[in-house]
């Protein structure tokens, strides 16, 4: 079942996007690129539908309501999120993670929104918590709902990174002995058990998710929990490996809208 699929260790970026890319044409073919966002759904007119319903009314616009506070409320010395990044915050989340030549380590836009804490005397928010970092990256992403990723791999110490990150992909890890790329590459829009997987393409693009429509994960908490499913213990969210990981699984979604946050099961 777990058939290896070819990559090459040296393929560029952009080689590895495309080989991607063929994989999921091959084996599920006649699906345009963009559907994709809506992962295992876009298999199953049922389950769009369903969400589509959902998210005419989401239950969890409550949550995103409590990040625009947070994101708007000044901080003790007047200055805002906004004041923080480019473009006041707007079309800008495709950018990230981004790799910081200075710091020599890849950011998360969860980081970013902790060093502008940080750097206006204010303490950081927990990476995990769902009721402070969770809400205000659900909202402050959504300010970027329609830009196209646009992850950017532009020095060799970038490109190790993004190497660091394509390992842990194809790595089997945890009792099950099966990688990232076991389930949502080589099985990316086929079942595993009874579950359909979706394609690693699409799938970086839409977090926060509402999962029964209230419960929040960020990205790298995602990733936490299929570390589980397979009997891994899950590394931190803002470690190096989750960090290097989100880089190199964001870049490969390059070109697609974003869309924060939305309704999974
Ligand atoms: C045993 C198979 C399996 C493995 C291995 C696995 N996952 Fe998953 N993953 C799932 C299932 C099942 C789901 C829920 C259905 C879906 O959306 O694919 C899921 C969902 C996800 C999602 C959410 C998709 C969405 O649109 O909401 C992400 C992101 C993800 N996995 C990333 C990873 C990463 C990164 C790894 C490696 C650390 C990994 N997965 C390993 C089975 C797996």
């Amino acid at each position: 079942m777990f058939a290896s699929i070819n990559m090459q260790a040296l393929s560029s970026p952009e080689e590895d996007r495309m080989i991607f890319l063929s994989t999921f044409a091959a084996n599920i073919p006649g699906i345009p690129v963009p559907q994709y966002t809506h992962g295992s759904m876009m298999l199953s007119e049922d389950a769009l539908n369903q969400y589509n319903s959902i998210m005419d009314f989401p239950p969890f616009q409550g949550v995103i309501d409590k990040g625009q506070k947070i994101w708007e409320t000044p901080f003790k010395n007047g200055s805002t999120f906004a004041d923080c990044f480019d473009n006041g915050g707007v079309d800008i989340a495709g950018k990230f993670p981004l790799y910081n030549e200075e710091l020599k380590q890849v950011i998360t836009f969860e980081m970013a929104l902790n060093t502008c804490l940080e750097q206006n005397g204010e303490m950081p928010m927990a990476l995990i918590d769902p009721e402070t970092m969770g809400a205000l990256s659900a909202y402050a992403r959504g300010l970027s709902d329609g830009m196209l990723m646009e992850i950017q791999v532009a020095s060799e110490a970038a490109l190790e990174k993004y190497a660091l990150g394509k390992s842990f992909y194809f790595r089997r890890i945890g009792q099950y002995n099966l990688a990232c790329a076991s389930c949502h590459l080589t099985n990316g829009g086929r079942y595993f058990r009874d579950e359909l997987l979706s394609p690693t393409i699409g799938q970086a693009v839409h977090f926060p998710v509402f999962r029964g429509g209230e419960r929040l994960y960020t990205l790298q908490m995602r990733y936490q929990r299929c570390m589980e499913a397979v009997g891994a213990v899950p590394f931190e969210s803002g470690s190096e490996a989750l960090n290097n990981l989100e880089y190199f699984h964001s870049y490969l979604n390059n070109g697609l809208p974003l869309k924060s946050a939305v309704y999974r099961r």
